[in-house]
C-alpha cells in the first residue's frame, strides 16, 4: 500500500526539473490536457506561425514559423522537429529543433530540446509542452535550462497553425501561459513581428 503510493512521488521527484531553484518544477506546469495524457505528439505536425516568445535570442527578428513534423513510431513516444524560422532584416534562416521524450519520466508532456546551433554546437534544453488545442491548432512551450553561475535559459513559445488568429485566441492563449507559469512575467512576453 505505502509503496504503491510512493512510487509515482518518486518517479515524480528523480526527475530532472526538481532539482534546480531558477527553473520552475515543469510537471506542474501542464494544461489538464497534456498531463492526462490525451496529447498525441504526431497529431501536432503542421506549419505553425509563431505569436508571442520569451526569448533573447529572438530581439530583432521577424517572420517566426515553425514546421512541426515527428518521427513515425508506433512503440515509443515519438520524436517532435520543429524547424524553426526567422528573418534577422531581410536575412532569412532556419534552426532545427529537435524533442525528445525523457526516457526516463512517464510524465507526458516533458521534453529535451536539442539546438543544431550555428558551428555545430547543441544545447539541450528541458522544455515542457504548456498546454496545446484539442484541435491541435496552437501550442504553447516552456524551455529552462538552469547554468551553473549564471541566468537560466528561459524560453516561451506560443503558436498557432493560422497565421493571423482572432485577437480573443491570441489573448486567451497569452492569459493561459501566464496562469500555467507564474513565474513568467507579461511584460516580459513579446509579440512577433509579422513578415
Ligand atoms: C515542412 O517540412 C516538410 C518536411 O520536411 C516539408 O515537406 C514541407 O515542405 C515543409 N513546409 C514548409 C511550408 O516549409
Amino acid at each position: 500500500m505505502m509503496a504503491s503510493l510512493l512510487l509515482p512521488l518518486a518517479l515524480l521527484l528523480s526527475s530532472p526539473f526538481l532539482t534546480s531553484s531558477q527553473c520552475p518544477d515543469f510537471p506542474f506546469l501542464r494544461s489538464d490536457f497534456i498531463a492526462s495524457g490525451s496529447f498525441r505528439e504526431d497529431r501536432l505536425v503542421g506549419f505553425f506561425t509563431e505569436q508571442y516568445y520569451y526569448d533573447i535570442a529572438q530581439i530583432g527578428a521577424s517572420c517566426q514559423t515553425l514546421n512541426v513534423t515527428t518521427s513515425s513510431s508506433s512503440t515509443t513516444t515519438p520524436t517532435i522537429s520543429m524547424a524553426f524560422s526567422v528573418k534577422y532584416g531581410p536575412i532569412p534562416f532556419t534552426i532545427n529543433e529537435i524533442y525528445s521524450p525523457l526516457t526516463n519520466s512517464p510524465l507526458p508532456g516533458l521534453f529535451n530540446k536539442k539546438v543544431d546551433m550555428p558551428g555545430g554546437k547543441y544545447l539541450t534544453i528541458p522544455t515542457v509542452i504548456l498546454d496545446v488545442a484539442e484541435d491541435y491548432s496552437t501550442m504553447s512551450l516552456y524551455s529552462c535550462l538552469e547554468l551553473p553561475g549564471e541566468n537560466a535559459i528561459k524560453e516561451l513559445v506560443i503558436a498557432t497553425l493560422d497565421p493571423n488568429p482572432p485577437q480573443e485566441t491570441l489573448t486567451k492563449l497569452l492569459n493561459s501561459a501566464l496562469a500555467l507559469v507564474e513565474t513568467l512575467k507579461e511584460e516580459d512576453i513579446k509579440s512577433t513581428t509579422p513578415c
